[in-house]
């Protein structure tokens, strides 16, 4: 089981210079996090669960990858796959997924795809999923090899603070937005009040402030609840359920699109 963390691991294990990870792209992240922490708080059985009769292959989006460690837990785990098994031959869930993770970090994907185990069904790629035209062209691209437009489940994990730090409450809608609109399922771990804080105080003790949103950002408090109106209020997803929270007290919410019928988990 991982071993609670405090606000400040991120920091300590980040490398000798912490604001050098403006976008939290910490080159030791899984280690301080670990994958473990969060696949276990998932039921196995999920994607036989959202999709008894689903398209084959699923199509997940993991955004946000980083080098891909938990991009490859989550694969393994939500097919069922032991830590030894190379071999998504004959998964144990009787589904097929195909996983495309991104991040901003060009060194980080480059490390993602040399450790694959999965490099048939896991891809990454560069890409900085604030640039809307980029990201349109990318995305619609992959999925169209498909026939696809949509995404059966994305992945948000520890990435929603460091979007709305870097592009305000404008950016964090726009980015919830588009990521409903792509994604059937979509589930998110966002960084709760007190990791913003922090960031903005290791920044601070480096006598910088890169993070010129933090002062002014009207979207704050219970960023879980927050992100949820947001995902919500619209009418373009609905909340399925939480799994509960990591021993670095982050929850894992699971949000399904409108435009599904409806499902009991
Ligand atoms: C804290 S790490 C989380 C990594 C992984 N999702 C996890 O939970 O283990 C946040 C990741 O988001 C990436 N990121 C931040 N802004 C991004 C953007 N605009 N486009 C793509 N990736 C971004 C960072 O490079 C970093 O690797």
């Amino acid at each position: 089981m991982a071993a609670p963390r405090t606000e400040g691991a991120e920091e300590m294990l980040s490398g000798s210079e912490p604001g050098a990870a403006p976008y939290g792209n910490f080159p030791n992240y899984s280690r301080f996090h670990p994958p473990e922490g969060r696949v276990r708080l998932l039921p196995p059985a999920l994607l036989g669960r959202l999709f008894p009769a689903g398209p084959s292959p699923l199509l997940g989006l993991d955004v946000g990858c980083n080098s891909g460690e938990l991009s490859v837990a989550l694969y393994r785990h939500l097919l069922g796959l032991q830590e030894n098994e190379a071999s998504p031959d004959q998964p144990v869930v009787g589904k097929i997924l195909n996983l495309l993770c991104c991040d901003i970090d060009a060194a980080l994907i480059e490390r993602a795809e040399r450790c694959s185990p999965f490099p048939g069904s896991i891809s990454y790629a560069t890409l900085d999923v604030m640039d809307a035209g980029a990201r349109e062209l990318f995305l619609s691209a992959y999925l169209s090899r498909f026939s696809r437009s949509t995404f059966d489940i994305g992945f948000c994990m520890s990435v929603t603070m460091w979007i709305h730090l870097n592009h305000g409450d404008d950016g964090l809608v726009e980015f919830l937005t588009y990521l409903s609109s792509r994604c059937n399922y979509l589930l998110i771990e966002p960084q709760p009040w007190k990791c913003y804080r922090a960031a903005a105080r290791r920044l601070r003790k480096l006598g910088r402030n890169d993070f010129d949103h933090f002062r002014s950002l009207a979207i704050n408090g219970d960023m879980a609840e927050r992100i949820t109106q947001i995902l919500t209020e619209d009418g373009a997803m609905e909340l399925v359920c939480c799994f509960g929270s990591t021993s670095w007290d982050r929850s894992l919410l699971l949000f399904k699109s409108n435009r599904l019928t409806q499902k009991q988990l």
